[in-house]
């Protein structure tokens, strides 16, 4: 049976750009009423316009959806959460996905630019997802996904802002999934890599491979009720879906760690046969008592 949206509201922020207007798209002609939020700035994150949003929200009504425009900045939340409750009484799903770059080796970087895409990306994303976490609390059901990237998981140069703004959203991603869970509130992050005007020029033969819509597919089941996924990340491009995770060897355990031990060992603590993925801080400690205990 088709994945169906009746009577859920999404936002979505950064909906006038590419993957946040394919989200938009799809969540509406699938039933759900959107909040298509969007300030039309540069990439840089400079100036602003209505049309981005709002031709987004004219192509939803054209076909027979329901969608409002919201054009503030996602640095304020308060004004897009009251969009959602305005038109439509409540916010079901949030889509955090609202971007920007200031790209540049980080010993050229300015604090202006830090701050740029940090407040944009994480302190803009984390904002909104309080207003919208507690909304859902409430009613006791939400689906949260937050748009991380590879930058950040992985590293990349040049990135320095924008990665660790993007692991920042993992981290929030893992807490609230844990902090949500009671109240059926399920939250998951997407790593995506499709063509848009952040990656222009960069994708080179595989452009035509990398359409958004194959992110928003994935977004799409994120969001659904029927979705049991949380504390998740994939990492999605063009076809392929994977699941990115945060794992730790096995390590060793020595009765008295000296510098040496740690240099004559460290082919041991980096191997990575048989490591583990904690599925919380618990667990994470759980596997350090036990490997602690087995040496008494
Ligand atoms: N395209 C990729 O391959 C890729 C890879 C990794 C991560 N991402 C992430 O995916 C998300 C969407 O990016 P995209 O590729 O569609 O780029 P895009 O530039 O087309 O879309 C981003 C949108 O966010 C809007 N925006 C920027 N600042 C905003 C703010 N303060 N408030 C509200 N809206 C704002 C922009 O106006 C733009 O429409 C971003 O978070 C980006 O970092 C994209």
């Amino acid at each position: 049976m088709d994945l169906s949206f009746d009577d859920r509201v999404a936002i979505i922020t950064g909906a006038g750009g590419a993957l946040g207007r394919s989200h938009a798209l799809e969540l509406a002609r699938r039933g759900a009423k959107v909040v298509v939020n969007d300030l039309g700035g540069s990439v840089h994150g400079e100036g602003g316009a209505p049309a981005a949003a709002q031709q987004v929200v004219d192509e939803i009504v054209a076909s027979g959806g329901e969608a409002v425009a919201n054009f503030d900045s996602v640095t304020n939340p308060q004004s897009i959460v009251q969009s959602a409750l305005d038109a439509f009484g409540r916010v079901d799903i949030l889509v955090n996905n609202a971007g920007i770059l200031r790209d540049k080796a980080f010993h050229n970087m300015s604090v202006e630019d830090i701050d740029a895409v940090l407040d944009v990306h994480l302190r803009g994303a984390m904002a909104l997802t309080q207003l919208a976490f507690k909304l859902m609390r409430e009613q006791r059901y939400g689906r949260i996904i937050n748009t991380t990237s590879a930058s950040g998981l992985f590293g990349n140069f040049g990135q320095a802002n924008y990665g660790a703004a993007k692991a920042g959203l993992f981290g929030l991603t893992r807490v609230l999934a844990q902090e949500g869970a009671r109240a059926n509130i399920f939250v998951n992050a997407v790593a995506p890599l499709a063509r848009s005007r952040m990656t222009e020029g960069l994708l080179g033969d595989l452009t035509d491979l990398l359409d958004p819509k194959s992110v928003t597919a994935v977004v799409t089941y994120l969001a659904h009720e029927s979705c049991e996924l949380n504390g998740y990340v994939y990492s999605v491009a063009g076809g392929r879906v994977a699941r990115i995770f945060m794992a730790e060897t096995r390590g060793i355990v020595l009765p008295s760690l000296t510098p040496e031990a740690v240099r004559d060992n460290f082919e041991a603590i980096n191997d990575l046969d048989g490591y583990f993925v904690p599925g919380s801080l618990t667990e994470a400690l759980e596997a350090v008592q036990q490997a602690l205990k087995e040496q008494l």
